[in-house]
């Protein structure tokens, strides 16, 4: 006996069927390539825990956006890590910092190439925490001063926009810092520049890489007085609408696959523009397991970003993007 409305095999029997009927696309265009950009001359620094990712100065960092550019990837995400750290993060909103620059740098050479930078202190903060600290009430160590550091992320955002940047991406999880931020960029005369807002940001033990890579590791404490807690899923709607209410004009949920119920609930609830982030321990575990042999990296890094996008998302943030989008071509080329 046999049951016709239940043989969905018949769908996925040749690659032309299954293409027929595919519900979620992957293109290189739906990427995001996060690049480091570090002080110096002539940098290029291997990340030793993100292999294949580097730090690097800023005219090497031009030739990598070529590459990048190159494999169809359309858009980067900016982080510096400075010369010099100091209390403040004074460099993060210095108009001749290494992001300024870099920005500067890139607009000249790639005018085509969207630029997205990450606005938050922690790379520029000697503590690195994600914005001004404070003695906490009570002697518990410190605290993050979050109306003081509003007025920081703000003056950062605008030297970014001034740069030429084309969408600024605030990390820091800030209460309010949305509405600041759309504030002053709109009296500045950058009404016109979109914010991607880190909406539901995780308190993520997949950081972990990254930290080594921008060096931001905090001194002391943790960030789960400013991260989300793992367990919420509600909030992170929460999140979502309240930064689309002050100004946001994409939320991001990070990090992405142990998250992509967030990703789906946030798409669902907004309906906005929806960024994920796949971060740097999500790329490390695929690299380290691939490197032993244990996994192919190519098919699980492509099932990995489908799924992202199944999930919902719109754009993927992703240290594959270039990989991956080259692997994306030779599949295109192949049919
Ligand atoms: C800075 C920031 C972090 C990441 C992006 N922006 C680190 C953190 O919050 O500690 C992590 C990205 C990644 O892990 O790839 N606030």
């Amino acid at each position: 006996m046999t049951f016709p409305a239940t043989r969905l095999r018949r769908l996925r029997r040749t690659k032309p069927l299954r293409e027929l009927v595919r519900e979620t696309e992957l293109a290189p265009s739906h990427l995001v390539q996060p690049l480091f950009v570090t002080a110096g001359e002539s940098v290029r620094e291997p990340v030793e825990s993100m292999p294949g990712v580097e730090r690097f100065s800023i005219s090497e960092l031009v030739g990598e956006v070529t590459e990048v550019a190159a494999s169809g990837v359309r858009a980067v995400l900016l982080f510096g890590i400075p010369a010099s750290k100091d209390e403040t993060g004074s460099e993060a909103y210095d108009d001749e910092g290494v992001v300024q620059m870099a920005v500067r740098a890139l607009k000249e050479a790639h005018p085509e190439v969207v630029v997205i930078t990450d606005v938050c202190l922690c790379e520029y903060t000697s503590h690195g925490h994600c914005g001004v600290v404070r003695p906490a009430a009570g002697h518990r160590g410190v605290e993050v001063d979050n109306d003081l550091t509003l007025e920081l992320l703000a003056k950062t955002a605008i030297s970014h926009a001034n740069a030429g940047a084309d969408a600024v991406a605030p990390s820091d999880m800030m209460d309010g810092r949305i509405g600041m931020i759309r504030h002053q960029l709109d009296e500045e005369g950058f009404s016109s520049t979109p914010i991607v807002a880190y909406s539901a940001k995780y308190a993520s033990a997949f950081y972990g890489p990254f930290r080594e890579a921008a060096d931001s590791t905090p001194e002391s404490g943790d960030r789960r007085g400013y991260q989300m807690d793992p367990a919420n899923a509600e909030e992170a709607v929460r999140e979502a609408r309240l930064d689309l209410e002050e100004g946001a004009d994409v939320v991001m949920v990070k990090p992405a696959l142990p998250y992509l119920d967030v990703v789906r609930r946030v798409k669902d609830a907004t309906g906005a523009p929806v960024a994920a982030y796949h971060v740097s321990g999500e790329y490390s575990m695929l690299k380290a397991a691939a490197a032993n042999g244990w996994i192919d990296e190519r098919a699980a890094v492509m099932e990995s970003l489908t799924a992202i996008r199944r999930a919902g998302a719109d754009m993927v943030i992703t240290y594959y993007a270039k990989d991956a989008a080259g692997w994306l071509r030779e599949e295109a080329i192949s049919r």
